[in-house]
């Protein structure tokens, strides 16, 4: 805990650094604003110049091994573009908060959880959403969804990870028997097999990670890396030292759907050994997102660790300079862009809040990730190398293509859905839920971290409030 606290901390000792990327980005932001003023005019007059401008960025070579470069490609039609355009310029003001305050900060971290407190005292069962799809008959044939359980797992965190599955198939999937994705860089172990085929009720599957996709790509700096590790180690950041999580949070970044076994499905769950459900549901959670017309769900929304994200955002903003046409016109843009519960967050990142959806649980589809918006994103972030150099976390990777490139109202927050992954959680105050207290998010010192009211307020419509 106490270095969760100084990760946070030590960014305000850091501002030059950051003030001088402010002062190149601005530079940055006035030539590209000039070069978009000039190209506005091609995007509005002719669909098909849009198409292959985009065609002409993603096919752009980037120093990367032409294998993995291909995976990039984009499956997506650029027909899919059923949105209005906006302009750079727009965009840019969609993406200024413009919300003030004039309280104090801890008094804006107390207002958020008394309304966090206050949304969760509201008695929550199941979505009050058109017709739920209910479990089959024991041993009923059932139509599933296009759809895998899946864990990044190694034989070492078996026994978290049988806590975990013992909870899931209790609660939900004993019902439903959808098939599991295990997927390791390393072989799985006989008994590992062994153990979880014993622990579940539909089909496993064992995927290993080619290495060629696990390990740094050929344009990073080994040296380069090795120094930004020093410094945040340091720093005392999470997993500073660990080469394998960067390798991890790439993977969960741009590289899962993109497995050979992965592609025959649409949709993930995605859950991690050792984290907790507390709650009953009776309803089918893919079936529940395709039938709403659902891209991503999500249960936890929190803040993250600027410094691992310092330049994230301005190259995105880079690629939507670029690619103006990708941004969702409603996207989750204030969200993304609050800067009032941590505002050094958004100074030291240049713009971005640092709200992030926790990945650690996602239920999502994963051709929104292999369309040519993300895709191409996903490119241009691998030609920086911020997921080396500054270990860019999947979560807000996930989080930014999400609330830039997709519609907000395909983002579902799964309320009813009882979860904690130490030492957050979501509690909803439901009769099918037990060993969790309605509102209970964490250690109280960790409240400045909850961005889960900034999401009810700031993105989600009526009609999605109305849902529960
Ligand atoms: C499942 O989804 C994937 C990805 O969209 C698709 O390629 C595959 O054909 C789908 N399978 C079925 C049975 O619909």
């Amino acid at each position: 805990m106490e270095s969760h606290y100084k990760k946070l901390f030590k960014v305000v000792s850091r501002p030059t650094r950051a003030g001088s990327r402010l002062i190149v980005l601005s530079a940055v932001l006035v030539v590209g604003i000039t070069l978009l003023v000039v190209s506005a005019s091609f995007f509005y007059t002719d669909s098909n110049v849009i198409t292959d401008t985009s065609k002409t960025i993603i096919g752009q070579s980037n120093g990367l091994t032409d294998k993995i470069s291909n995976l990039w490609q984009g499956s997506g039609s650029h027909a899919n573009i059923d949105h209005e355009i906006l302009t750079y310029p727009q965009i840019e003001d969609a993406l200024t908060f413009k919300q003030t305050s004039d309280k104090r900060r801890s008094e804006i971290v107390k207002d958020n959880m008394e309304f966090y407190h206050d949304f969760f005292d509201k008695e929550i069962s199941e979505p009050k959403k058109g017709t739920l799809a209910r479990a089959p008959a024991q041993g009923a044939d059932y139509d599933r969804a296009n759809a895998t359980l899946l864990v990044l797992v190694r034989n070492e965190e078996l026994n978290q990870l049988l806590h975990t599955i013992r909870q899931i198939e209790e609660h939900w999937n004993s019902k439903f028997h959808y098939p599991y994705t295990f997927v390791n860089d390393q072989e799985f172990s006989a008994k590992f097999k062994q153990s979880v085929n014993a622990a579940t009720s539909g089909k496993c599957n064992f995927v290993v990670i080619p290495k060629e996709i696990w390990d740094p790509p050929a344009n990073i700096d080994m040296d380069k890396l090795f120094h930004e590790i020093d410094i945040m180690e340091e720093q005392q950041i999470n997993y500073a030292g660990k080469l394998s999580y960067r390798n991890m949070c790439r993977f969960n970044s741009g590289y899962f759907y993109q497995l050979d076994f992965l592609k025959q499905f649409k949709w993930y769950w995605r859950f991690e050994p050792g984290t907790n459900y507390f709650c009953d549901i009776d309803y089918d959670l893919f079936k529940f997102m395709e039938e709403n017309d659902k891209t991503y769900g999500f249960v936890i929304s929190l803040y993250d660790a600027p410094q691992t994200v310092e330049t994230l955002w301005p190259v995105t903003l880079d690629y939507v300079k670029k690619n103006p046409q990708f941004v969702h016109p409603n996207g989750a843009f204030k969200w993304l862009t609050e800067n009032l519960q941590n505002p050094w967050h958004a100074r030291a990142t240049e713009g971005y809040s640092t709200c992030h959806f926790w990945s650690n649980f996602e239920i999502a589809n994963m051709d929104f990730y292999r369309g040519e918006a993300y895709s191409g994103w996903i490119k241009s972030l691998e030609e920086n190398g911020g997921f080396y150099y500054e270990r860019w976390g999947d979560a807000p990777v996930h989080s930014v293509g999400i609330g830039l490139f997709e519609d907000k109202d395909k983002v579902h927050w799964f309320r009813d859905i009882g979860y904690e992954h130490s030492p957050y959680k979501n509690c909803p105050k439901s009769d099918k839920c037990s060993g969790c207290s309605a509102g209970d998010f964490g250690p109280g010192s960790l409240d400045d971290q909850n961005c889960m009211s900034n999401w009810i307020k700031l993105e989600m419509s009526n009609e999605q409030l109305a849902w529960y």
